[in-house]
């Protein structure tokens, strides 16, 4: 089957590499309890030791039951004192301490000693490995006092690739590609365009990936809901709420602060553009190939003269040839403005004309042709109008814009 645009599943059958398959620790970690743990001795504060598990993608230890706490002895062998776990009270509740990993508070389980939490002490949280006090968590100013550190990561499977987190194979594509392209070559390794469950992966990514923009496998369906390429649930999302722009159907994550998206955060993106990626396997799996089925990529309206669109959404002129004569008209509720985006533009000798209103003969923001920078126009009320005429379009690339919500 022939199809330019589409992605093909291919359906593996997979098993162990090694039939006992048994969990293993990377980085010279600990495999205790089904942890993997590992015990700095360098005195630091809660910051120092937490930014120095970040470097594994791990965090400072958290204890969710006994066996996590007995894991925690097993580890220290009474040789420090005190150690940090990766736990912050807000006030003098467990409910209101919350682990660092993002699992949620204390609540559930805690063994503070009498009187505890006290954040009057300090907000971050220890534990004591020895002496009366063995085995309880107390309060300690997080930045003044100084202890050892356990950082944790999640056990996995014995395989030789370079990033092997929590069962999985994660890959840092050399070259840039559009996102159709990036997800053939993330199925030629047996995986997919990388989809993230949790604060700790997101973290964990961000650790192994040097200082550019990836696009990962989250893409926006018609509906505007976020799914992954590969079909797990989307149990946790880490989108840009300051810059929520949707721009089109695929999704980047900025791994570095310094741009325009936070650390980490995922955003809307060009689904024609190219940039690098990151892919994810199974880890400790040798796979074969059964089957595969091609499915179209979403298709992407222009949304040419569909009359009023609410806010977020996309337009572009992608989908049109010939004599093109299109009117967009965008909206949104009435306490926000428009933050209307263009990502691509070059559109030769026909021009783009954005009016502050409802209609055409609203003011007009701005008049544009030829071949623009990434730029965005905002409205001055909740509504905008866009229009795009051309006499015989087809051979210019065009524009593609997303417009969304934002506050005045
Ligand atoms: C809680 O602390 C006590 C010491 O008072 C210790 O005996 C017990 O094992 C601890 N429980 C857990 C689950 O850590
Ligand atoms: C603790 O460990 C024991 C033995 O390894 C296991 O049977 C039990 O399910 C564990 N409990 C929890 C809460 O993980
Ligand atoms: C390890 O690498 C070799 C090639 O370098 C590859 O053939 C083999 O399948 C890999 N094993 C696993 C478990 O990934
Ligand atoms: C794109 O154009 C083709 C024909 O040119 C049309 O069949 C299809 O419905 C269009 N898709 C969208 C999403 O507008
Ligand atoms: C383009 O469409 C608008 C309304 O949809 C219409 O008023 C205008 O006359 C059209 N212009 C051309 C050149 O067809
Ligand atoms: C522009 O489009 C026409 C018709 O589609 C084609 O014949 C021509 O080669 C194109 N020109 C360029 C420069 O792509």
């Amino acid at each position: 089957m022939k199809c330019n645009n589409c992605i093909l599943l291919l359906t593996f059958l997979c098993s162990f590499v090694d039939a006992k398959s048994s969990l293993i620790c990377t980085d010279g970690f600990t495999l205790i309890n089904n942890k993997c743990l590992k015990l700095f001795s360098t005195p630091s504060n809660h910051q120092e030791a937490e930014k120095s598990c970040s470097r594994f993608g791990a965090t400072l230890v958290t204890v969710k039951n006994a066996n996590d706490s007995q894991a925690i002895s097993t580890i220290t062998k009474s040789s420090a004192p005190l150690v940090w776990l990766g736990l912050y009270c807000f006030d003098n509740y467990p409910s209101r301490c919350l682990w660092d990993d993002g699992t949620g508070s204390a609540h559930m389980f805690s063994n503070f000693s009498n009187g505890f939490p006290l954040v009057q002490l300090g907000n971050c949280v220890y534990y004591s490995t020895r002496g009366v006090l063995a085995e309880k968590w107390l309060n300690s100013d997080c930045a003044g006092n100084r202890m050892a550190y356990i950082c944790e990561l999640p056990p996995t499977f014995k395989d030789n690739c370079t990033h092997n987190y929590n069962g999985f194979c994660y890959t840092i594509s050399q070259y840039a590609k559009v996102p159709l392209k990036a997800q053939e070559s993330c199925q030629k390794e047996g995986g997919n365009l990388v989809s993230i469950h949790s604060e700790n992966e997101n973290r964990y990514i961000n650790t192994i990936a040097p200082v550019v923009d990836y696009f990962i496998g989250a893409t926006w369906n018609f509906y505007n809901i976020l799914k992954w390429i590969d079909g797990t649930d989307m149990q946790y999302t880490n989108i840009d709420l300051l810059n929520s722009n949707r721009v089109d159907y695929c999704t980047a994550m900025a791994t570095k602060s310094g741009g325009a998206h936070s650390t980490g955060s995922w955003y809307s993106a060009d689904c024609s553009i190219t940039k690098q990626y990151i892919c994810k396997r199974r880890a400790g799996v040798q796979c074969s190939m059964t089957s595969t089925t091609a499915i179209p990529f979403p298709e992407i309206p222009s949304n040419c003269n569909v009359g009023i669109q609410m806010a977020p959404g996309v337009i572009n002129s992608r989908n049109l040839s010939g004599s093109v004569n299109c009117t967009y008209q965008l909206a949104t509720l009435g306490p926000y403005k428009i933050a209307l985006k263009f990502t691509f533009f070059d559109t030769g000798n026909d021009y783009v004309t954005i009016y502050d209103g409802p209609s055409t003969e609203s003011p007009i923001l701005g008049r544009y042709s030829g071949n623009m920078y990434e730029f965005t126009r905002t409205s001055s009320g909740s509504t905008m109008v866009v229009t795009f005429k051309s006499d015989g379009f087809g051979n210019q690339s065009g524009f593609n814009a997303g417009f969304s919500s934002i506050v005045y």
